[in-house]
């Protein structure tokens, strides 16, 4: 298997909250989960991938290159945010086709690109709206579509599914899954919900105080850590594991 990032005792100071000797190889194709409370540092790990810091040091490569001179827009990353970060004053249409506008593309190839992954993805029906008045489900697919319609080879996503009732939740899971074949497109995402990390990724990560302590497969994640603070997190009884 293929690494397709790799990140190497990666740190990056942001004053009262750092990242610490983060180790993390991504394999392509997969989707990996990270998971820890709030505060733990996962948005800041997602954003140094996407290449948003430039006080960091270590080593991110992305397709066995160093990314560190590369800027956001040529890394082959789209990113989902928590909050879908749709721009409120464009369609559904305009939010979809901004990145495409942006490298010039022309109108007939935007237009056919846009109709196609809104038919991938369910959506056909709203490019004529504005996101004010699209549900939770039609927000994120909204959000995918405008990151895949530029084909990265690696989708982030944070907290994707915190926003999103139980159903769609469930459904998105599924699409979600779906994509990461479709596109060929290897996931990175983050989470507090255990449950969704296991469904979801094909390996998990668990982050906490900025340290991502291990990584391990999904099935796997609940059998006890030598590491008495990821028990903890993760609730595994403490009878369960003394060595
Ligand atoms: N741009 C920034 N400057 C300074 N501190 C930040 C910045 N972004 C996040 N932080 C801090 O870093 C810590 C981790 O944040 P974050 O990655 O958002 O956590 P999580 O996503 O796990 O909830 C928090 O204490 C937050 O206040
Ligand atoms: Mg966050």
């Amino acid at each position: 298997m293929k690494k397709l990032i790799e990140v190497e005792n990666f740190y990056m100071n942001l004053g009262s909250f750092s990242l610490k000797n983060i180790n993390l190889d991504i394999y392509e194709n997969e989707i990996v989960a990270i998971l820890g409370k709030t505060g733990s540092g996962k948005t800041v790990l997602l954003e140094s991938i996407a290449g948003f810091y430039k006080n960091c040091c270590g080593s991110i490569k992305i397709d066995s290159k160093k990314v560190s001179d590369t800027p956001i827009e040529n890394r082959n990353i789209g990113f989902v945010y928590q909050d879908f970060g749709l721009f409120p004053h464009m369609s559904v249409f305009d939010n979809i086709s901004y990145g495409l506008k942006m490298q010039k593309k022309d109108k007939m190839f935007i237009r056919e690109t846009v109709k196609k992954i809104s038919e991938t993805l369910s959506i056909s029906n709203i490019l004529h709206q504005y996101p004010g008045t699209l549900s939770g489900g039609e927000k994120q697919r909204t959000a995918l579509a405008r990151a895949l319609v530029l084909k990265p080879k690696i989708l982030l996503m944070d907290e994707p599914f915190s926003a999103l009732d139980p159903i769609t939740k469930e459904k998105m899971y599924v699409q979600i899954k779906e994509i990461n074949k479709i596109f060929r497109c290897t996931i990175l995402f983050v989470t507090h919900d255990f449950n969704e990390a296991q469904i979801m990724a094909n390996r998990i990560g668990i982050m906490i105080n900025g340290e991502l302590r291990r990584i391990r497969k999904s099935i796997n994640l609940f059998e006890k850590y030598k590491d008495d603070e990821i028990n903890k997190f993760l609730g595994i009884r403490e009878e369960l594991y003394s060595d």
